[in-house]
């Protein structure tokens, strides 16, 4: 008898410890992140990921200025470049749907931008082509 007691209390503190800890993790991602899309496998950024996501917007930024403004071409930062490895397999797109890339992201940290009514979202699409 006296051992079943033991049992049962060994029982309960295991599941104490068990809530315990669920209950710590949901405390940890009580701020839900976003689901960033994986890029086209076999591929490598332009820079490590750490760096894409601290400093895209200045890469794409300069440029920009500096391609409509001046006329500069070519440089290394290019926006097809992006939409080629981070379109997504399902929608062909880096901002067609809510997890597509870009809007992945963008959606969740309250960022609206308005690159794709003039470039193209889609891998050699035409649509880009303004000339
Ligand atoms: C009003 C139309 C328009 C908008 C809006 C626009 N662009 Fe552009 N962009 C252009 C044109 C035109 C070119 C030159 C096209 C070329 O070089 O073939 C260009 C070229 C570029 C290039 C260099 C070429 C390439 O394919 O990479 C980058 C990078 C770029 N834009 C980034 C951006 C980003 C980022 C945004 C949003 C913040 C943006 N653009 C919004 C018209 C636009
Ligand atoms: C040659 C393919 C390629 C090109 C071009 C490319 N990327 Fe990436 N990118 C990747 C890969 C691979 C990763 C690693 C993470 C993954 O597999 O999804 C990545 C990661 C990232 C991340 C971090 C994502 C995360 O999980 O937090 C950002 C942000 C990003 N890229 C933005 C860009 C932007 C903006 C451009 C264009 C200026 C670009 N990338 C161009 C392949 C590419
Ligand atoms: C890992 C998350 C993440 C992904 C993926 C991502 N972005 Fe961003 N992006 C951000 C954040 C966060 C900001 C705001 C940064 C700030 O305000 O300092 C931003 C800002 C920008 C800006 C500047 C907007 C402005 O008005 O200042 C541009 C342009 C931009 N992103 C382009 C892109 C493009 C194009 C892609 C897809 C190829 C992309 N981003 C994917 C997180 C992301």
């Amino acid at each position: 008898m006296r051992c079943r007691a033991w049992l049962w209390l060994k029982v309960g503190f295991a599941v104490v410890l068990l809530l315990a800890a669920v209950l710590a993790q949901a405390g940890d991602s009580r701020v839900p992140l976003p689901e960033v899309a994986r890029a086209r496998a076999g591929t490598q950024c332009i820079a490590d990921p750490p760096t894409m996501r601290r400093e895209h917007p200045s890469m794409l930024k300069h440029q920009r200025d500096e391609t409509v403004h001046q006329g500069i071409r070519g440089a290394k930062a290019s926006l097809k470049g992006c939409v080629v490895c981070h379109a997504s397999a399902a929608t062909g797109s880096v901002a067609a749907a809510a997890g597509d890339f870009c809007v992945s992201c963008h959606s969740y940290a309250a960022v609206k931008i308005d690159c794709f009514e003039c470039h193209s979202a889609k891998p050699r699409a035409k649509v880009a082509q303004l000339r």
